[in-house]
């Protein structure tokens, strides 16, 4: 009897191990429920209850989410908040931010608010360039094959006709190709190294066509060409594909004003404020342990309204790290100074953003998004994106260097562990009063709830 009993928990357990399965994505959607909440709960019922809770309850839209990826078992919610008071170049915005962080809608509201009184945000888009490369080894004269890419350039030109003819309507297209030997760091690597402008589009899926195109009429082009010996006619193209890294497609936004006009209830004596809060982004520009923490404050705006809006923070994000380390280390994304009296702020950021195409005419409250932002420009975007960077940098930089940064996080905080504990209402009053003249931390919020509750 007790030999079958241990027989069975080990049987069990091994299952439990060996909890790999085939054909997943063949299952349908509840199956794949039933599968993840016997495999990895112990009361799959509850496990399957929360999944389906969080399916919208109108059958169209979840259909919609289900299709954006595959093997989809529901939705996971961000919450979606707006930072009002934008003003930038001359224009305000209610800007859309999905972020579950507490405290930067909070921080980037206060920012805005504080610089719509001072002139607000002014914002320019210093380029809009976009990348793509063909990698490929050829084994031969490279001269050869310079003097092959001089001759048959448009050929690349006209083959990827069908696929730029639309971006072409709209302004965009392929707007140079260049052979680059890089022989010297990896043996037989060159590239086509291809620049393009996408308009309001991102562009991955038009970049990554027109590449895959070139590679094509690379390989044939060359293969019918007799110059080439029958070993340099075998191009072999590893890839072809679009670079996040877009050191050329760059937005600079800046707020500035006379260093007495930052006087504020909090910012009693300004020129002390200016020239700390300079000093502040001194060592972020050259201490990349503190860059890379100054940075992430500046992707918690950044990516909160890259996501609202549909928008791949992904690339976002592997494309700004890379140009902060453009100089071969990293540093500050933005720069502050003081000239004459007058404070400015500014930063430059490199973002390949869409406002047509991708998620944004699908997901509703992407669409909802974009409307609240009067339906921008790719460059509109690229302004609104950079400015609330700043605005958070600066938010930020001002706790930092002023009362600290755990006063203002904790105060938004304190909500969580409230809910974690299910705080009931009378139970939240009594919590915010004494809060208000203690200080707040994890444990004074979790010891004196504990209190109340004896
Ligand atoms: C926290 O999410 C972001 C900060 O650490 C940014 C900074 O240190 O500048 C507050």
């Amino acid at each position: 009897m007790l030999r079958s009993l241990i027989f069975v928990i080990f049987a069990l357990k091994i299952t439990k191990m060996s909890d790999n399965v085939s054909g997943f994505s063949k299952f349908s959607k509840e199956e794949k429920i039933n599968w993840i909440a016997n495999e990895y709960f112990d009361n799959p019922n509850d496990a399957i209850s929360i999944i389906k809770q969080y399916w919208n309850s109108d059958e169209k839209i979840q259909k919609l989410h289900d299709d954006f990826i595959e093997n989809t078992i529901s939705n996971f919610y961000l919450p979606l908040g707006i930072a009002p008071n934008f003003l930038i170049n001359g224009n305000y915005y209610s800007v859309p931010m999905a972020i579950e962080e507490s405290s930067v809608v909070a921080a980037a509201s206060k920012s805005a608010k504080y610089w719509s009184k001072r002139g607000g945000f002014k914002a320019t888009v210093l380029g809009t360039e976009k990348i793509g490369q063909v990698h490929f080894m050829y084994k031969g004269d490279t001269q050869k094959l310079q003097q092959f890419f001089n001759t048959n350039k448009t050929k690349f030109f006209t083959a990827t006709e069908d696929i730029t003819r639309n971006m072409q309507k709209r302004g965009g297209g392929i707007l140079d190709i260049e052979l680059k030997d890089k022989t010297s760091e990896l043996a037989n690597y060159f590239q086509l190294h291809a620049t393009f402008e996408t308009k309001d589009s991102m562009g991955a899926n038009f970049i990554n066509s027109c590449l895959e195109q070139f590679a094509k009429t690379l390989q044939e082009a060359v293969k019918n060409d007799s110059t080439f010996s029958e070993e340099e006619k075998n191009i072999q193209v590893v890839m072809s594909i679009l670079s996040n890294y877009i050191p050329n497609c760059v937005v600079r936004a800046e707020v500035s004003c006379q260093i007495e006009d930052l006087r504020d209830k909090t910012i009693t004596d300004p020129q002390a404020f200016a020239e700390k809060f300079v000093q502040a982004v001194q060592i972020a520009e050259i201490e990349p342990f503190r860059a890379v923490t100054h940075n992430k404050g500046i992707m918690n705006g950044v990516d909160a309204v890259v996501l609202a809006t549909g928008n791949d923070f992904r690339a976002v994000e592997a494309g700004v790290h890379a140009y902060a380390a453009r100089n071969g280390s990293y540093s500050s994304l933005s720069h502050a100074a003081i000239k004459d009296g007058v404070f400015s702020f500014w930063i430059e950021i490199p973002l390949a953003l869409g406002t047509v195409g991708g998620l944004t005419s699908l997901h509703p409250l992407v669409k909802i998004a974009l409307q609240v932002l009067k339906n921008p420009s790719a460059q509109e975007l690229m302004q609104i994106v950079a400015s609330v960077g700043l605005a958070q940098n600066f938010a930020a930089l001002r706790s930092l260097t002023t009362t600290g940064i755990q006063e203002g996080h904790m105060k938004m905080h304190i909500n969580n562990i409230l809910n974690q504990f299910k705080a009931t209402d009378e139970e939240r009053q009594v919590i915010s009063k004494h809060f208000e003249n203690h200080t707040i931390s994890h444990s004074a919020v979790v010891t004196f709830i504990e209190s109340l509750r004896k």
